[in-house]
């Protein structure tokens, strides 16, 4: 029985180093030599950014933070020199066909976006030429009321510049409102020239019982800024409170004209439940003791 139990062990500890977990990661040299077909410019470095942040983020995390999600082995930084010890050919390679931890996007991604991914990391390269220059977030305050009677929000945002603040204008305002799982984007305005802008809440929107609204106004990613929340803002439609009880057949409401049936069914489902739990329990007490003899 044990030499059974170490020789399955020993099968899966094989299996698993062939699966190449932590092992070097080789690639076939006419794919290693490959060229990038995708040009190194702005737009195709923009482009991979976008693909990255969909399909790659998740797990290498952001370009030069080193916050990669703490697999085995550890995704590598895209600014990372393991990196960029691979040529394109090799990246190419392994993003098509994955390995471990690391999907294959063969399937999934076309091959023109895998090199644009590709594009994308050789932004990173140490003393490479980056075309993707992120600059630093700004610091930024807004303030923000809603106007009810005229279903509107006026919005003001400033930016620090050197300790004393002042207007920030052209700057990406998002507004959304606050559900239960997650917040909704209901649009986006610009700043005019004085750090002001104004949005017009759609008809659309629907509040609480009363009406009632929660929007939040934030900046885009290209500034530091506290996101402010506008509670209870009587800007949206009612929500229609769901009838149970229709037709003067009761479905389901309380505990007092709940039909008796139901509450039988009800309570014969919970008690087996409970029964097949403590029977459960009652055979690990009797392997615990079994083994001990
Ligand atoms: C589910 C997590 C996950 C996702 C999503 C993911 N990767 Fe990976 N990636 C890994 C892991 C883990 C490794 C290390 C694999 C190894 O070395 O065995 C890796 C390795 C790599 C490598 C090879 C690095 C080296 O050391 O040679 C490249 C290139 C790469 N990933 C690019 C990407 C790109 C581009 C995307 C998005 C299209 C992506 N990865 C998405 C987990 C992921």
């Amino acid at each position: 029985m044990n030499k059974k139990i170490n020789l399955i062990i020993a099968a899966i500890l094989f299996l698993s180093a062939h699966q190449g977990f932590g092992q070097e990661w080789i690639v076939p040299a006419d794919k290693a030599s490959i060229s990038n077909p995708s040009e190194y410019n702005l737009e195709n470095v923009k482009k991979g950014k976008s693909l990255y942040m969909l399909n790659c983020k998740s797990c290498h995390g952001d370009a030069g933070k080193n916050n990669a999600l703490p697999l085995v082995p550890i995704p590598p930084d895209v600014a990372s020199e393991k990196m960029h010890l691979n040529t394109e050919g090799q990246m190419y390679y392994k993003i098509t066909t994955g390995k471990g931890g690391m999907p294959q996007f063969e399937s999934t991604l076309s091959e023109d976006d895998r090199w644009r991914l590709v594009n994308y990391i050789m932004n990173y390269k140490p003393n490479g030429e980056p075309v993707l220059v992120e600059a630093p977030p700004i610091k930024a305050k807004l303030m923000a009321l809603v106007n009810e009677a005229e279903r509107k929000v006026e919005i003001f945002a400033e930016y620090d510049e050197n300790g004393t603040f002042a207007k920030l204008k052209d700057a990406p305002v998002i507004i959304s409102t606050k559900k239960y799982f997650g917040d909704l984007v209901i649009g986006n305005v610009l700043t005019d020239e004085s750090g002001k802008a104004e949005f017009s809440i759609p008809e659309t929107i629907i509040g609480d019982e009363e009406g009632y609204v929660n929007i939040i106004i934030a900046l885009d990613e290209n500034y530091e800024v506290d996101p402010l929340i506008l509670e209870k803002a009587k800007v949206g439609k009612l929500k229609e409170i769901p009838k149970l009880i229709k037709g003067g057949e009761i479905l389901w409401s309380t505990n007092e004209n709940i039909q008796p049936w139901l509450l039988l069914s009800y309570l014969g489902a919970a008690g087996a439940a409970w029964l097949a739990i403590a029977y459960v329990i009652f055979l690990i007490i009797r392997i615990k003791r079994y083994s001990k003899l």
